[in-house]
């Protein structure tokens, strides 16, 4: 069969930064409620400017060559936090890439799992068309509201994944094994700008949805984790997917292998940690940081995924590493999370969740806030206007 999966990974959050212990300060928590409680350390801040078509053409503008551009064919972009109930988000993202005309350009929703729908899609379009590329955008914004018990849970990032056949980061393996069930633990009626959340219940709702469904991805793929060398979990807080790795790992495993998971696991929440949840981009995020933290992997190596989108749709599904993958990654990271710029909580809680102040004819200027490279500049008789911009490199 011939190898289809990812084969450049593109990353962007904000470049606004609020550290826990600030936070917990503020709220009077104790500072290790989030730093060992929930393994958070930090949380990006995204200002009104910049917003989940920002972060995501920032994101994609990363990793595309002109080639890529000429042979884009999809643009798909997964999101619960959408500016528009008509228009997909993703044929802005087209247009402020220069993508190719003849392409298709559309938006997926199901809370945090419509990523992982997007690459089951741009697989099967690669299956059919195999010169496509499939450009795959995980961007969310995730806001709970002040003082909220889901307040230390925010965060805010986009994902790129560009889909093609013979990848050079991971293929895809053909065992995706997916669970629907119709609960409320997380949702947002269209009059909200915070979703409703039952906090505890969902994350045994997370906790249940993991073990039934690799249950049965057990059962029919006749799988064992010994078989993985690193699995990676939807990241809402890095503590949640941690549960969620003790609760696969069984009696079975050698020491030698629960050691590798562990250590795997470790270097997958490295980024999560600093950037809080990023909803659908979350368990991609933990892929990433995986690949460029862990100094245990090698081609060929397995890697599991977990994927939960409250509502509840979730999916289990594995990848193999591609020789050379290395080649693919980025070595700064790290340093452009360290550039955030540190808000104090009472620059965060107005930075956060200001809004749009149109006049009666829709229109709306905006304060000049760090962004990437592309960010929401004004709003123009309702429209929105999105432009490449240079200051993010004032930090
Ligand atoms: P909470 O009230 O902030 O925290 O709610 P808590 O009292 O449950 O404490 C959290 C942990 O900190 C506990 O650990 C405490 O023991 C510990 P656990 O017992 O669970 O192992 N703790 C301490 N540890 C050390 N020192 C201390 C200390 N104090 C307490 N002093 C909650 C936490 C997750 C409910 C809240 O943050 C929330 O509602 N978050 C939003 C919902 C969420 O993230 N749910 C996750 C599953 S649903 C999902 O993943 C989907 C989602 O991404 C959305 C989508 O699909 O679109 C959310």
């Amino acid at each position: 069969m011939m190898p289809i999966g990812i084969d450049k990974i593109g990353f962007t959050t904000s470049q606004y930064v609020l550290n826990m212990s600030d936070l917990a300060q503020a709220r009077g928590e104790d500072p290790e409620k989030f730093s060992q409680g929930l393994l958070l350390n930090a949380l990006s801040i995204a200002p009104v400017t910049e917003d989940i078509i920002s972060l995501a053409a920032s994101a994609a503008d990363q990793i595309l060559s002109q080639e890529d551009k000429e042979k884009i064919d999809m643009v798909l972009l997964a999101t619960e936090s959408s500016v528009d109930q008509s228009k997909a988000g993703a044929v802005y993202i087209h247009s402020l890439l220069g993508i190719q005309p003849f392409a298709r350009s559309l938006e997926f929703k199901e809370a945090c799992y419509s990523a992982t729908a997007a690459l089951n899609y741009a697989k099967l379009h690669i299956e059919k068309h195999p010169e496509s590329r499939v450009l795959v955008l995980a961007s969310d914004i995730a806001k709970y509201g002040i003082g909220t018990p889901g307040e230390s849970t925010q965060g805010a990032g986009a994902l790129a994944l560009l889909v093609t056949k013979e990848p050079r980061i991971l293929t895809f393996n053909d065992d995706n094994i997916a669970q629907t069930r119709d609960i409320m633990d997380f949702w947002r009626p269209n009059y909200s700008t915070t979703p409703f959340v039952n906090g505890m219940y969902s994350t045994k709702q997370y906790l249940d949805s993991l073990k039934t469904t690799w249950a049965e991805y057990q059962k029919r793929f006749d799988g064992h984790l010994s078989d993985f060398a690193a699995f990676c979990f939807h990241i809402p807080f890095p503590k949640l997917a941690l549960k969620g790795l003790n609760k696969i790992m069984d009696k079975s495993l050698t020491a030698e292998k629960k050691a590798q998971l562990l250590e795997n696991f470790d270097a997958s929440i490295s980024y999560s940690s600093q950037v809080g949840n990023i909803y659908t981009g979350s368990l991609y995020l933990g892929f990433l940081s995986l690949l460029e933290n862990s100094t245990d992997l090698n081609a060929g190596d397995k890697i599991g995924f977990f994927s939960y989108g409250s509502g509840a749709v979730s999916e289990i599904f594995s990848g193999q590493l591609v020789e050379g993958y290395q080649d693919q990654l980025k070595d700064k990271r790290q340093q452009d999370l360290d550039r955030r710029q540190p808000l104090s909580v009472a620059d965060y809680e107005k930075l956060f969740y200001e809004e749009p102040q149109l006049d009666s004819a829709g229109n709306c200027q905006f304060q000049e806030y760090l962004t990437g490279p592309f960010a929401l500049t004004a709003i123009k008789e309702h429209q929105r206007q999105y432009q490449r911009v240079i200051n993010h490199d004032k930090t």
